[in-house]
C-alpha cells in the first residue's frame, strides 16, 4: 500500500477544507446534491471497473463513504483503497466509519502535494472536491494525480461544471451565492474543463451530466 508522510508534515492548503462541517457532513451532503450522491458514487464505481487487486486513491474523500465502497470491492493481497482529505476531522469520521474493513486506509494530506510515489495507484477518483480548490490548485492537483497514476490509469471526477440548462444554472449559481465560493464560480465558468485540457492526460471524456450542472469526467493517463 502506498505510504504517506506523517500527519505533522502535511502542508497548509488554500483549499476550502471542511473540518467545521465534519460532524454534520453526512446529513448535509444529500441536500447539496439533491439526493443524487448515491447515483454519482455508483457511476464512479462502475466506471472504475475494479477487478479486486487494484490500489485506488479517493482525493478529497470527506467522510469516506465512496472510499469504503471501493474497499468492499477489493480482495487482492496488495489491493488498497486510500482516502485522502486535508481536513483531519473529516478523516477522523472516515476512520470511524471504516470499522476495521480490510484494504482501506485514510490519510490527512493535500491533493496539490501528494506524498505518494510516482505511478503508485492503478486508478483514482474525486467527487465534489475540485470546486473546493482554486484554479492554480486544480492544475497542481491534476498534475499530482497524473504523477501518482500508473500509465493507462483511470481517473474519475464528479463535480460542478458548466451548467447546461436553466435548472443547472439555478442550482450552480445558488451554490455560489450561498457559500460565496469563488472556486464554484470557476467551475461554472469552465475552469475545471480548462485545467483538464491543459494537463497532459491521454484522454478526457465527459461521460455523464446530471441535474444540468454536475459532470462526470473519465480521464486516462
Ligand atoms: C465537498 S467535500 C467532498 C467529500 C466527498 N468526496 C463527497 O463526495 O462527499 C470536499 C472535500 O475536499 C476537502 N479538501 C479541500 N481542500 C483540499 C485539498 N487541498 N486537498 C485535499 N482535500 C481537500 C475538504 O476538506 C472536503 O472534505
Amino acid at each position: 500500500m502506498p505510504t504517506p508522510l506523517p500527519e505533522t508534515a502535511v502542508p497548509h492548503t488554500r483549499g476550502r477544507t471542511l473540518d467545521h462541517a465534519a460532524a454534520v457532513y453526512d446529513i448535509l451532503a444529500p441536500v447539496m446534491t439533491l439526493g443524487q450522491e448515491g447515483r454519482y458514487r455508483a457511476l464512479a464505481i462502475r466506471l472504475l471497473n475494479l477487478r479486486g487487486s487494484e490500489c485506488v486513491l479517493d482525493v478529497g474523500c470527506g467522510t469516506g463513504i465512496l472510499t469504503r465502497q471501493l474497499a468492499e470491492r477489493l480482495s487482492g493481497a496488495d489491493a488498497c483503497a486510500v482516502g485522502l482529505d486535508a481536513a483531519p476531522k473529516m478523516i477522523k469520521v472516515a476512520q470511524r466509519h471504516a470499522r476495521g474493513l480490510p484494504h482501506l486506509r485514510f490519510d490527512v494530506g493535500v491533493a496539490e502535494t501528494l506524498t505518494y510515489g510516482d505511478a503508485s495507484f492503478d486508478c483514482a477518483v474525486s467527487t465534489f472536491f475540485f470546486h473546493h480548490i482554486d484554479a492554480d490548485l486544480k492544475r497542481r492537483s491534476l498534475e499530482e494525480l497524473r504523477r501518482v497514476l500508473k500509465p493507462g490509469g483511470k481517473l474519475i471526477i464528479v463535480d460542478v461544471d458548466v451548467p447546461s440548462n436553466w435548472f443547472g444554472r439555478l442550482c450552480a449559481w445558488s451554490g455560489y451565492w450561498l457559500f460565496k465560493q469563488e472556486e464554484i464560480r470557476e467551475n461554472i465558468c469552465g475552469e475545471l474543463r480548462r485545467a483538464l485540457a491543459d494537463t497532459p492526460f491521454r484522454e478526457v471524456t465527459r461521460v455523464a451530466h446530471y441535474s444540468g450542472y454536475v459532470t462526470v469526467f473519465q480521464v486516462v493517463k
